[in-house]
């Protein structure tokens, strides 16, 4: 759906911007101008669609970032490549799912601070990206068993390379939707708004009762928290955590 109001707005976009430029009796010639006023136009079109901030932004500066990069004549292989490369890193980000962004240390902190001091528990990080937050907190609580499911590629690589030598932290590429919870004590997400529902449901169905979902700077919407940390990083990041 996200893809496709994007493609929308940037069709929307050309269209408006070529039928102005006629409309002016100028040439349809490719310039700088031009592709600015498409990344506006595009930029508007996005937000009357009700698109994420981030794709607006995205919109303003497509079109522009285009023209430039064909000005500068590089290989057309090194497109190619950043393509597969942001493929490999952003996975199905396009289908309007969680981009990877990382948990501050200040986070791993504050949620160190949450788990209880039980040996033999069992935390999970769904979506744990390049896995930074689950060897914080490996490190620090040996005799936790710790999980981290990512399902894009490179993080989950570099994730599983660094976890290595760290016997209480385990790495799997996997889709979180499809990941029993029910042996998990304490599941971490740091997701978006979007999913915050449909996990607080999967959460419901599937965490033992006692057991602890803490979301990093995303509430479920509806469900009360237990408590709200406000952890002192660069984000103003909020832990909001829910008892099953
Ligand atoms: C915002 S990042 C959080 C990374 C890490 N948990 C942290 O706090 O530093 C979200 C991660 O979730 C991953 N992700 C999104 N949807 C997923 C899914 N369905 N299954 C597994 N991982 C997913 C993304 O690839 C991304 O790496």
């Amino acid at each position: 759906m996200a893809a496709l109001k994007a493609l929308a707005a940037q069709l929307l976009g050309w269209l408006l911007a070529g039928a102005g430029i006629i409309a002016l009796g100028q040439p349809l010639t490719p310039a700088l101008p031009l592709t600015l006023v498409q990344g506006v136009l595009a930029a508007g079109i996005g937000v009357l669609l009700r698109s994420e901030r981030w794709w607006v932004a995205i919109h303003l500066a497509f079109s522009p970032a285009v023209f430039l990069a064909l000005r500068l004549d590089l290989p057309p292989g090194l497109y190619l490549a950043v393509l597969v490369g942001l493929t490999f890193v952003f996975w199905t980000t396009f289908r309007g799912e969680v981009p990877l962004f990382l948990s501050s240390r200040a986070t791993a902190d504050a949620l160190l601070a949450l788990l209880p001091p039980r040996p033999g528990l069992r935390v999970a990080d769904l979506g744990a990206g390049t896995g930074g937050l689950l060897r914080r907190l490996a490190r620090a609580r040996p005799a936790v068993r710790f999980t981290g499911i990512e399902h894009a590629p490179l993080p989950w690589l570099l994730a599983r390379v660094r976890a290595h030598g760290l016997a209480n932290l385990t790495m799997r590429r996997a889709d979180l939707w499809r990941e029993p919870l029910g042996g998990q004590d304490v599941v971490y997400v740091f997701l978006s708004p979007r999913v915050m529902p449909r996990l607080w449901e999967k959460a419901r169905a599937e965490m033992p009762p006692g057991s602890l979902l803490v979301s990093s700077s995303f509430p479920v919407p509806d469900a009360k928290s237990e408590r709200v940390i406000e952890v002192a990083d660069r984000r103003g990041t909020r832990l909001y955590t829910y008892r099953l």
